[in-house]
């Protein structure tokens, strides 16, 4: 098979992808090594900032989201027992849409599949070759059996952090950045009406909480744990009951409870791996940086990713080298923006174990600081809602 770009990974970032070359012309074939199902079946975050509704408006996935995101113009920040809006419309002129990056992913999907562009799922043994000197990089993998070959003019890396992508590149070519956090983030998701029309993110004692949704009906609530803990010693009953002890009361009494649909523990990191281009293999997405998920930035960065990825091949087949070259460096100014912002909200919300009573006071001084300080609000609401591409 032979191809202008080869996209590992149908994720949000490789399945955009081929929607934005597919949308330009260009010829395109992703390889997935888990089936659809399994993919859609991975629960994540789920706040789209503009730049991105408008990426996937610009290729037409977009109805569904419009038709059944719901738009928000503010979030709350609930410290000290006490619930404060950041007015993010207001302060910003921007809102963010609330929906679930498994429903991205489907929209996507569904356009690839109607585009009728190769997509090959259950691919085995995947391994990228000749994309640091050669002209011709090229894809293999194996399916039911056989092995097949993918020459290619560029291989696009969105495989995640743990694909075959970034692991591929020889070490001393590639500087990684990292940061592991002493905590966790236990998710459950319930087919129960939100707490609130809009996401509360909460500081508290017994450490932080989120209440989430997914649309009027389905709610996502989070509470911070312990790295030792396993989700299996999490019940239903046991969630709940923590995360009302985490709520301030009048909060607490509106919490309507159910059983979960899925529940797992997620472990908080911030990485980035630099560059992101070498050669003919461009990463992007989580292959190349991971945020933690407080400042809801993971799938918005991915996005911005894609949308330079795709302006870069663009400018290479119609004749200008500029955009490809400066790939790394424009995505990386963006990244490390956001990588600050999602660091900066985990170490304000959190309850680290390290911290003692001193590190929690100047914690609640800067939470103060920011909901009543108009120059603080507009700080942090101007990056919730996303930095211009
Ligand atoms: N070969 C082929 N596919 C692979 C390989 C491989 N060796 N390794 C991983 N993959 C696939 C995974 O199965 C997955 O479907 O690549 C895809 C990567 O998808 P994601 O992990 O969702 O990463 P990305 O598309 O960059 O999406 C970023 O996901 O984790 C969130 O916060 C993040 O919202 C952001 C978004
Ligand atoms: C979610 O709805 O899953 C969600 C929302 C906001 C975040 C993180 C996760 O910051």
């Amino acid at each position: 098979m032979r191809t202008q770009v080869a996209i590992i990974g149908a994720g949000p970032s490789g399945l955009l992808l081929g929607g934005l070359l597919s949308h330009a012309g260009i010829d395109n074939v992703i390889v997935e090594q888990r089936s659809g199902d399994y993919v859609l079946g991975r629960i994540r975050a789920g706040v789209l900032e503009q730049g991105t509704v408008e990426l996937l408006d610009s290729i037409g996935v977009g109805a569904r989201m419009h038709a059944e995101g719901l738009p928000h113009d503010g979030v709350e920040l609930c410290f000290g027992g006490k619930r404060h809006r950041i007015p993010l419309f207001e302060l910003t002129g921007k809102r963010v849409m609330v929906y679930g990056q498994t429903e991205v992913t489907r929209d996507l999907m569904q356009a690839r599949a109607d585009s009728g562009r190769t997509t090959v799922y259950e691919a085995d043994a995947v391994s990228v070759h000749d994309f640091i000197d050669g002209q011709r990089p090229s894809v293999r993998y194996r399916k039911d059996g056989a092995v097949h070959t993918i020459e290619c003019d560029f291989i696009a890396g969105c495989d995640g952090f743990h694909g075959v992508c970034r692991a591929s590149v020889p070490a001393d070519r590639i500087t990684l950045h990292e940061k592991v956090y002493p905590f966790g983030w236990l998710g459950l998701l319930a087919d129960v009406p939100p707490l609130s029309h809009e996401l509360i993110y909460l500081n508290h004692e017994r450490g932080f909480g989120l209440c989430s949704m997914r649309s009027r009906t389905r709610s996502r609530y989070y509470v911070q744990c312990s790295l030792d803990d396993k989700v299996e010693q999490w019940s239903d009953d046991a969630f709940w009951t923590e995360l009302r002890a985490r709520l301030p009361a009048d909060a607490a009494a509106n919490l309507v409870t159910g059983p979960s649909l899925e529940k797992s523990i997620a472990q908080l990191r911030s990485f980035v791996s630099e560059p992101m281009r070498f050669g003919r293999l461009l990463l992007a997405g989580d292959a190349a940086h991971i945020v933690p998920p407080t400042g809801a930035k993971g799938l918005n960065l991915a996005a911005s990713d894609v949308a330079y990825l795709a302006q870069g091949l663009v400018g290479h087949y119609k004749g200008s080298a500029t955009e490809l070259e400066h790939y790394s460096e424009r995505c990386l100014r963006r990244i490390w923006r956001a990588e600050r912002f999602s660091w900066w909200m985990t170490s304000l919300m959190h309850n680290f174990p390290s911290n003692g009573s001193f590190d929690r006071k100047v914690q609640l001084a800067e939470l103060d600081y920011l909901v009543h300080s108009e120059a603080a609000s507009k700080a942090m609401a101007e990056n919730y809602v996303g930095l211009p591409m």
